[in-house]
């Protein structure tokens, strides 16, 4: 299910709401004739970074900190992303000597350097000259000062501060041959509730609706009383209200964050060199905003990715790279993970001896060209003193230090074989935050987790096709042999229209329950889901929609199972509609009726799964859906808990990562002998110890 991090900046919000929706803009992938849908994605070496903090160290000491890291073979550190209080001490006044000095000594050591903009933690002083730049919370409450994400993202004063310093800063390391790249801001999230940011949400409004009559048919406005007769009058969303209204106020907040991060990325743009790539540290499937808008202008994008309390569980991580290397469709970097253990969880277990390898190589198997560890060392002071990190109190290696070390040490010798590489799946899975919101607006069922169904889909299909991509509904999609869409509530003409050429083509596409259900102003659609367009291409349809309090059983030719949380009546109207699967006795309605219902369309296919499947029969479903489309296993046969991920290049490389995520021996058969890239040896089969990791390569 659905796990969410907390991190610092946002224990402080009573809840945060957020995001928005404008349609990802796609330019389409050139995929090369000879390797299918690889694109040009690399973006670096592959670095074993660190966040270090020299602002808080005498600089007496950065040389033992640099001389440690490099013995660990680290060979990038992020710098800077909370130290505006060091780099500009006074207003106008900027002290960046430290930070250069410091990124001098890295490029002594050969360490790299990630430059971070501290816009998420503004000064005491520009906090009490400027207050208007505290946001207000949902709850009224007006922001103090310290506790980081202390700044409201609509203030035409802070975009000023914050334009100022990232200007200096790039005047300064924009040139500056040891740094790589920048990082703005840091994992954005908190909003605000103040008057201004309501002003400019109603501006937002206006200018997409142009008239009020227009807004008021799209959200029903009659209903309730609600209707506006003035664009003032319209209100910041807070609890239950008027679906459109909320979805729009999430639209809303993702294009403030775009604009918000392109006040920066313009800045450093101006006056850095064209090879130092920007990113942004994001957090997963964090609901507050538009990931792919957001990260449109970026290079590429970052997350920062933590266990927290208990083990790695590799599926939901797979998922989750395989969502932020959908947000550009190319290789992403874990800007931050961690070293042994967090602060934040309720037990902050350190992960066992061989955990933080798995969780480097996976990462890097899904298309990370740099892990990164947060942190090298804990300040005395501040926070986070519990967290884990590779250097103690003491200023020497803790013991997790030697198993980064080694991660450092095997990463190197892949590095050249991974150059330029890329994973390349044949099967996609669509998501967008619109749908995930409507759901969430409207769950029906407390237990709908939109995330939560995401996944209950994603795991079978990962371990069926061994290699899934995440990508948003607006994607290209002839790529893709199979391409399954959970709960894809919104289903706007223009969308309806991509899939049905999608199908037309000769693609394979299965959607899963709440599907085709709204509008792109998330009202209803008129119509019976999934919308009229995909409706008679299914040659069927949604007669009603059932929120379950108990499990139902469920049965049909590719097995039996039960339904849970959710099931819809489908309707099977038209020739060559062939029903895969009934429900048992249930709730008098949906007795005997059909559960999921599939269609040949030339040489693709449609399938409309109307209930929540459980685990064995997902996996059935999908199955039958993966072998009709012809997707091919990357390594038939491998026993369950054990990962292969596969990386591939233009000019045909081929290298394959493969994970023992069980506590067993297990062996693994390859269809051709490969070339281990850790020991050097040819192997033409795997004999893996509980949590091996072994890297192969073809040219
Ligand atoms: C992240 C944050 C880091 C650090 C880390 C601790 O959310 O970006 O600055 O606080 O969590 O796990």
């Amino acid at each position: 299910m659905f796990k969410t991090r907390i991190p610092l900046a946002q224990l402080l919000l009573v809840s945060v709401l957020t995001g928005i929706a404008i349609a990802q803009a796609s330019p389409s992938n050139s995929s090369p004739k000879s390797t299918p849908n690889v694109q040009n994605v690399s973006v670096s070496p592959l670095f074993i970074g660190v966040a270090w903090y020299p602002e808080q160290w005498p600089e007496e000491r950065w040389e033992k900190d640099l001389a440690l890291m490099q013995a660990a073979g680290i060979t990038m550190v992020r710098v800077g992303e909370f130290a505006w209080s060091r780099m500009e001490p006074a207003e106008g006044k900027f002290d960046l000597d430290w930070l250069d000095r410091a990124i001098k000594m890295a490029a002594a050591r050969n360490i790299k350097v990630v430059v971070g903009t501290p816009t998420a933690a503004p000064p005491a002083w520009l906090t009490k000259k400027y207050p208007e730049v505290l946001p207000t919370w949902e709850d009224g409450r007006r922001a103090t000062h310290g506790n980081r994400g202390h700044y409201r993202f609509t203030s035409e004063r802070y975009l000023q501060l914050c334009r100022r310093v990232a200007e200096e800063m790039a005047k300064r390391f924009g040139h500056n041959p040891n740094v790589i790249g920048w990082q703005i801001d840091n994992e954005y999230g908190p909003v605000s509730y103040d008057d201004e940011t309501k002003v400019r949400f109603q501006a937002f409004l206006r200018q997409k609706y142009q008239t009020l009559d227009r807004l008021n048919g799209a959200w029903t406005t009659y209903y309730w009383s609600q209707t506006y007769d003035s664009w003032d009058e319209i209100p910041i969303p807070v609890g239950y209200h008027n679906p459109g209204l909320m979805l729009e106020w999430k639209r809303f907040i993702s294009v403030t964050f775009r604009d918000y991060q392109h006040n920066q990325i313009s800045a450093i743009r101006a006056s850095s060199d064209p090879r130092q790539f920007i990113t942004h540290n994001f957090m997963g499937f964090y609901p507050g905003f538009d990931h792919y808008t957001v990260a449109a202008e970026l290079d590429f994008a970052s997350w920062d990715s933590y266990v927290g309390q208990g083990q790695l569980d590799y599926m939901w991580n797979a998922q989750t790279h395989d969502l932020t290397r959908g947000f550009k469709r190319r290789n992403f970097w874990i800007m931050e993970t961690q070293p042994g253990s967090v602060n934040w969880a309720g037990i902050n277990n350190t992960l066992d001896r061989g955990e933080m390898r798995k969780l480097a190589w996976q990462a890097i198997g899904h298309g990370a060209d740099t892990v990164s560890y947060w942190q090298w060392r804990s300040a005395l002071g501040g926070q986070e003193q519990y967290h884990g990190s590779l250097v103690g109190a003491d200023g020497n290696p803790r013991p997790v230090y030697e198993e980064i070390s080694q991660i450092a040490r095997e990463v190197a010798k892949a590095a050249s074989a991974l150059k330029d590489t890329t994973p390349a799946p044949e099967t996609a899975v669509l998501f967008d935050y619109d749908s995930r919101w409507a759901v969430d607006f409207q769950k029906h069922n407390r237990n709908f987790d939109p995330i939560g169904y995401l996944s209950s889909i994603y795991r079978p299909l990962r371990e069926l096709t061994q290699d899934v991509d995440i990508v948003h509904p607006s994607a290209p999609l002839d790529k893709y042999k199979l391409v399954v869409a959970p709960a894809l509530n919104l289903m706007p003409r223009e969308r309806a229209e991509h899939l049905a050429a999608y199908v037309r083509g000769g693609g394979h596409l299965v959607l899963g329950v709440r599907s085709g259900m709204k509008d792109e102003n998330n009202a209803l659609l008129p119509s019976r889901q999934p919308g009229t367009i995909l409706s008679e291409l299914l040659g069927g349809d949604v007669v009603d929609f059932y929120a379950l309090d108990k499990d139902f059983s469920v049965t049909g030719k590719v097995g039996s199972g039960q339904v849970k949380n959710w099931a819809e009546m489908l309707e099977a109207k038209q020739p060559g509609v062939d029903v895969v699967l009934k429900f048992g006795t249930s709730n008098g309605w949906l007795d005997d009726k059909p559960a999921v219902i599939t269609r040949k369309v030339g040489k693709g296919s449609i399938t409309y799964i109307g209930a929540w499947l459980d685990e064995k029969l997902t996996r059935d479903v999908l199955a039958s859906e993966v072998s009709g489309s012809g997707v091919k296993q990357i390594l038939p046969g491998l026993p369950s808990g054990v990962e292969v991920s596969r990386r591939v290049s233009t000019d045909g490389k081929t290298v394959l990562i493969v994970i023992n995520h069980t506590r067993q021996q297990q062996q693994v058969t390859l269809p051709r002998p490969m070339r281990s890239l850790l020991d050097g040896q040819q192997k033409s089969s795997l004999d893996l110890p509980p949590s091996e990791v072994v890297v192969l390569a073809s040219e």
